[in-house]
């Protein structure tokens, strides 16, 4: 899933790996649960996010391959956040090249910055499971709370309107280059994200 920070990949991922009976990897949930548990590569990463910057490439790309190598990856995987550089795809290009394997899709979600700071005002996250609501958007049935695990939902520390902007800059800077390179591999597909969240699942579904 390529798409600016609130462009909507956690939710639509979250929704392609239940209809498809694959994980949802988000290099971002992986990170904040490392951050929970106090984790070295927590401590290392928040630095990063904290201020908006993306974390380094020596530390992203390894933990990325590891993970898709698991045993629930066999049957294929939703990327969530990854790759979110040059050297990250390029990385993951040739790690599975190596293995017969390629990318299927990249699903672009085009959302104007605009859109996108109004929605991260209202998101909140489970700090348990990664599910995403939005207040307005997507409430969970009870207020605060999960509806799938039962935690209680937070706002997400780099969700403050200074941080969602740095975000920004940096997902034009460095992330929006990906469009081109997986187009130039035939692999591009691009979604309106600015419709419902229903309608955008319907036109990822179509495209797939
Ligand atoms: P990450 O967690 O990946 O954050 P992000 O890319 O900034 O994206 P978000 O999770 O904020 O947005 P989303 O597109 O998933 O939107 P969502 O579905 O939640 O990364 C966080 C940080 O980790 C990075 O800044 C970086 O530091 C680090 N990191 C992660 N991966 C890395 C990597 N590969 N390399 C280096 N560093 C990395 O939706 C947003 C809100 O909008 C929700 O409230 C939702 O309910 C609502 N919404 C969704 N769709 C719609 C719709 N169609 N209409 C109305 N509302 C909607
Ligand atoms: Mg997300």
């Amino acid at each position: 899933m390529l798409g600016a920070p609130g462009a909507g990949k956690g939710t639509q991922a979250q929704r392609i790996a239940e209809a498809c009976g694959i994980p949802h990897i988000s290099t971002g949930d992986i990170f904040r649960a490392n951050i929970k548990a106090g984790t070295e590569l927590g401590k290392k990463a928040k630095e990063y996010m904290d201020r908006g910057a993306l974390v380094p490439d020596e530390v992203t790309i390894g933990m990325l391959l590891d993970r898709i190598h698991e045993k629930d990856c066999e049957k294929g995987y939703i990327l969530d956040g990854f790759p979110r550089t040059i050297p990250q795809a390029e990385n993951l290009t040739k790690a599975l090249a190596e293995e017969g394997t390629r990318v299927d899709a990249a699903i672009d979600i085009e959302v104007p910055d605009e859109n996108i700071v109004k929605r991260m005002g209202g998101r909140r996250a489970c700090p348990k499971c990664g599910a995403t609501y939005h207040v307005q958007f997507n409430p969970p049935k009870k207020e605060g709370i999960c509806d799938v695990c039962g935690s209680s939902l937070v706002v997400r520390e780099d969700d403050r309107p200074e941080t969602v902007k740095k975000r920004l800059s940096v997902y034009h800077e460095q992330t929006e280059p990906l469009i081109a390179y997986y187009r130039k591999a035939g692999v591009l597909k691009t979604v309106d994200g600015t419709k419902d969240m229903d309608q955008v699942f319907e036109d990822i579904q179509a495209l797939l």
